[in-house]
């Protein structure tokens, strides 16, 4: 069994916003099983430097759609993309000036990082989109 197992409660209502947080999931699965394998270490960092570019294309190509239905919660939701994209550099940032251990608090780390912005903001606008359209 998967670390991070997707499940409707992560659902946005809109399949192509689903599959790419689906991608993400998948790779901090992918950080998990390196982990289990003790081969962390090694993968470890390009997995952690995929993870950044995967978000950040995922960032923007969320906020694109948004602005093509003149989301009005836009610029907030941008600013909340600013900070989690900080949050995930600083901790590459540690993890490659610490020991470089993989272990369950970091993993810990990216699964809330994840999760809480999905829940609680991404939600948010699925009935928008789903209302002018997108589903
Ligand atoms: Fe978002
Ligand atoms: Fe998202």
């Amino acid at each position: 069994m998967a670390f991070f197992n997707w499940d409707d409660r992560y659902s946005v209502g809109v399949k192509n916003i689903d599959s790419q947080h689906q991608t993400l999931f998948a790779i901090v699965n992918e950080l998990h099983t390196a982990m289990l394998q003790g081969k962390a270490k090694n993968i470890a960092e390009p997995l952690l430097i995929k993870l950044i570019q995967y978000t950040q294309e995922h960032f923007s190509a969320e906020e694109k759609l948004l602005a093509s239905v003149q989301y009005p919660q836009l610029p907030g939701h941008h600013l909340l993309h600013t900070g989690l994209t900080q949050q995930v550099e600083d901790f590459l940032v540690r993890f490659q000036s610490g020991e470089r251990a993989l272990n369950i608090n970091l993993l810990n780390f990216l699964q809330d990082w994840l999760t809480k912005h999905i829940l609680s903001e991404d939600k948010k606008y699925g009935p928008w989109l789903n209302q002018h359209g997108i589903l």
